[in-house]
């Protein structure tokens, strides 16, 4: 489904809902409610057109394009970012308005012909770049790795309104258009999500490019992504979340993480988690085969500590453990703290393995691993309590 939302006068969003989609880049990012993706286009002189969305939405959104041209041509064509979701409608984009100019940074220039094959006649942008559409001018500035090395912002120095493209983009499906036509805790708690997804891993080029859109003096109107709802009345929260991801950020919050087969290892991140929360932690338990991932990422990114468990498979720990310890190691945490245990049966559960894992992803294990064999017994799970207690005292001490 396509929405179209005047965001200005002569500047309108067209956005794609897709509300059956249940993967977003992949699999790498589990989504319950769907996805959307965002372009923008701009009347003036000359028009237009900012991002582009996944060639598999094509045919709905270009008879809206077409709508709102009224009879125009699209004279110029910014592309901010190269992935499919952004870029993949080029080629059918061009062949339809064969004169329009297409603008991208250099290494947009490089990532566009390494797609679509063909050389087709790119200007290149970058900072202290302008172009004037009429009333309006456009300035770029280059933003590499947020999320790929292409990516590039726009502004708008009229309308002071900055098309982000991945930053500050969220998976709030929903039909209304700004930020502050939901609550600011739903807004953040979905940029949040979106950030531990998507931008996490790129924590240091993002703020090099906060750095940079500091130093620019652009003010900011509104924020245009191409992924959710524009910001306009959040836009202080949403940097402020930026900075505490970009700072590593964390408080007094535990993830419980586990795979199990017969419940023990279950049975004992219940009691790891009831004694962290009995010590005041915020914790949030999951088990691995059961949950979207991207909960987890998003709740692990300002957790202190992650607590995981394994039962032993074959002297491995169980695939699903295996699949998030290669997700954590993806992403670029640092300053967080990490515990594990499992339940084995005759050979001690892998957990050294796990233990080396972590410390790969930049976890420190603080404390040595807790291992039951079979079920836990009160004494086990007293035990266990103790642990975790001077695990906490470790972390306080820190
Ligand atoms: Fe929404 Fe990096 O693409």
């Amino acid at each position: 489904m396509v929405s179209v939302n005047k965001i200005k006068e002569n500047i309108y969003q067209i956005k794609v809902i897709d509300r059956e989609v249940r993967n977003f880049h992949g699999c790498v990012y589990p989504v319950l409610h769907g996805s959307t993706y965002n372009s923008y286009l701009v009347l003036d002189e000359q028009v237009t057109l900012i991002d582009m969305i996944d060639d598999i939405y094509f045919d709905e959104i270009y008879p809206e394009i077409i709508k709102l041209l009224n009879g125009r041509d699209v004279d110029n064509i910014i592309i901010n970012h190269v992935e499919p979701d952004h870029s993949g409608s080029y080629e059918l984009i061009i062949n339809k308005f064969k004169n329009a100019k297409t603008y991208t940074s250099k290494a947009g220039e490089k990532a566009m012909q390494a797609h679509f094959f063909k050389a087709y006649h790119y200007h290149t942008v970058g900072l202290n770049d302008s172009i004037k559409t009429g009333k309006y001018t456009f300035s770029f500035m280059e933003t590499p790795l947020v999320h790929w090395p292409d990516n590039m912002w726009t502004y708008l120095h009229e309308e002071q309104i900055l098309f982000s493209n991945d930053a500050f983009g969220q998976l709030l499906v929903d039909d209304v258009v700004y930020d502050s036509d939901v609550s600011l805790f739903k807004f953040v708690d979905f940029m949040k999500e979106y950030y531990a997804n998507i931008v996490y891993p790129c924590n240091v080029n993002v703020e090099r490019a906060l750095n940079a859109l500091s130093k620019s003096k652009w003010s900011l109107k509104l924020i245009a992504p191409s992924h959710g709802l524009v910001l306009k009345d959040y836009i202080k929260e949403s940097f402020s979340l930026y900075h505490d991801m970009i700072g590593n950020k964390t408080i007094d919050k535990a993830i419980v993480v586990y795979e199990s087969m017969w419940g023990n290892t279950k049975a004992m991140a219940l009691v790891i988690a009831n004694e962290l929360k009995a010590k005041g932690y915020e914790v949030k338990i999951y088990q691995l085969s059961r949950c979207h991932i991207s909960e987890v990422m998003k709740e692990l990114c300002d957790a202190k500590l992650l607590a995981i468990g394994s039962g032993n498979y074959n002297n491995c720990v169980l695939p699903p453990v295996a699949a998030f310890l290669e997700r954590l190691h993806s992403t670029k945490y640092l300053n967080r703290q990490a515990l594990v245990f499992g339940s084995y049966g005759w050979i001690k559960a892998p957990l050294q393995k796990l233990v080396e894992r972590l410390n790969d992803a930049n976890f420190n294990v603080i404390s040595d691993p807790m291992y039951i064999q079979y079920v836990p017994n009160d004494d086990e799970k007293s035990d266990l309590q103790q642990a975790v207690n001077l695990t906490v005292k470790k972390i306080s001490d820190l």
